[in-house]
């Protein structure tokens, strides 16, 4: 054990001989004495003390205790970016000053191995670390999926919500280059992408799911067809297919490969919840809320961002899109009364323009080459850079301090 305050004899790589893991303490999660006495009770365990910054936190790390505290919310966002995007970042315990149930889900949803109220009593640190000596050694990368997904789902039909999550997905393919997006429409039922795409020969869900235990393995980068944009499709069934052809487990094998193999995966959802949405909604970076300008679809945002929350998945960022709004639909009821209602604003505001967007659709073409410069094209723009913020900023453990 180095508990010298630094790095001093740490090689990186694998643990020292004799030791089975090796696990990083960051300044303020625990003291030198626990440290010490925890060392005495468990040999397998190398303790090194990193200081209070990632910047030279070694490669060769197994865990990672880090101090948070649960009333500065900024250093909980943090933490569960770090958790949820940072692939190479190790498995981490969280150390949580002013711990309540919201901080300690949040953390624990985000992917956290632990969370221990400070300041941590000895038995709660031996059990832990009894828990993570009886797991062993973590899987390490390549092994866990590094892209992105972000979820779409609709406060009503017919809002828009495959159009633009097609449309973004162009522009976000723009972004990020060709192969690095795909567009997932898991609308089992009506999933309408491949015809807003023109791309009626894609490969479906259902061709997916037809090579069962091997769904993981599938190398949907090479598999999927491809837009002219760069951005791949996997297509929602030709025909009606019942919505329990997807399964969690078979959910989380198609959205663990996609991640694999994309940087980002913006997943169309279908109108209804079942176990399999849930999995995907949990395993989403962000969720992207799209909606229209009109009492009914307010109160239909509010049921959606309740049950959201009922189901615990309010942890994860929101991004609330009305569409296709228009000066009649501004005289019924205005913005500002529809955010009143909802209780939260709108984050993007989508103009109507049915000649741009449907001539799109109907050619499965983006709205930028149907006419470029529109107001339409600059709010999808928006959407599309809060789509690919997560992946793009998806970088080092060395920038989180
Ligand atoms: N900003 C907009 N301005 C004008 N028309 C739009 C706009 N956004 C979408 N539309 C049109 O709205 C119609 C419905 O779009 P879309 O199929 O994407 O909705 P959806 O929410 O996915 O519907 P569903 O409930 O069937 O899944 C399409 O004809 C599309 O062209
Ligand atoms: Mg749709």
């Amino acid at each position: 054990m180095d508990l010298r305050g630094g790095l001093k004899g740490f090689a990186g790589g694998d643990a020292p001989r004799g030791h089975l893991l090796t696990l990083g303490i960051m300044t303020g999660a625990l003291t030198e004495a626990q440290a010490a006495h925890m060392a005495g009770l468990f040999p397998a365990i190398d303790f090194q003390f990193l200081g209070g910054l990632f910047d030279d936190a070694p490669p060769g790390l197994d865990i990672l205790f880090m101090a948070v505290d649960g009333a500065a919310p900024d250093q909980i966002e943090r933490a569960v970016r770090q958790c949820k995007l940072n692939p190479a970042a190790p498995q981490t315990v969280f150390v949580l000053r002013n711990a309540d149930l919201s901080n300690t889900r949040a953390l624990l949803q985000s992917g956290a191995v632990d969370v221990l109220p400070a300041p941590v009593g000895e038995t709660a640190l031996a059990l832990c670390l009894e828990r993570i000596v009886a797991r062993g050694k973590p899987m390490r990368e390549p092994s866990r999926p590094v892209g992105q997904l972000v979820a779409v789902l609709k406060a009503g039909g017919g809002v828009g919500a495959t159009a633009l999550a097609v449309q973004a997905g162009i522009m976000a393919a723009g972004r990020m280059g060709s192969g690095k997006v795909c567009v997932a429409d898991l609308d089992l039922q009506f999933g309408s992408a491949a015809l807003y795409l023109d791309m009626a020969e894609a490969l479906t869900v259902s061709d997916c799911l037809a090579v069962g235990e091997f769904l993981g393995d599938t190398q949907f980068a090479t598999a999927l067809a491809a837009h002219g944009s760069g951005m791949r499709l996997l297509a929602a069934p030709r025909e009606v297919t019942a919505l329990d052809a997807l399964t969690p487990q078979s959910t989380d094998s198609l959205l663990t490969a996609l991640r694999r193999d994309f940087a980002l995966t913006i997943a169309d959802l279908p109108p209804v919840w079942t176990a399999w949405t849930y999995r995907a909604l949990q395993s989403a970076v962000r969720i992207v809320l799209v909606t229209r300008l009109s009492v009914p679809h307010v109160h239909l945002v509010r049921r959606q961002l309740n049950l959201l929350s009922l189901q615990k998945l309010d942890a994860i960022p929101l991004t609330l899109v009305c569409n296709a709004v228009n000066g009649d639909r501004q005289n019924m009821l205005s913005i500002r009364a529809a955010e009143r209602a909802i209780g939260r604003p709108f984050d993007i505001v989508i103009p109507e323009d049915s000649r741009v967007m449907e001539a799109a659709c109907n050619q499965g073409m983006d709205i930028a080459a149907v006419k470029r410069g529109t107001k339409l094209e600059k709010a999808t723009a928006m959407l599309a850079e809060v789509m690919t913020a997560e992946a793009l900023s998806a970088q080092p453990i060395s920038k989180l301090r």
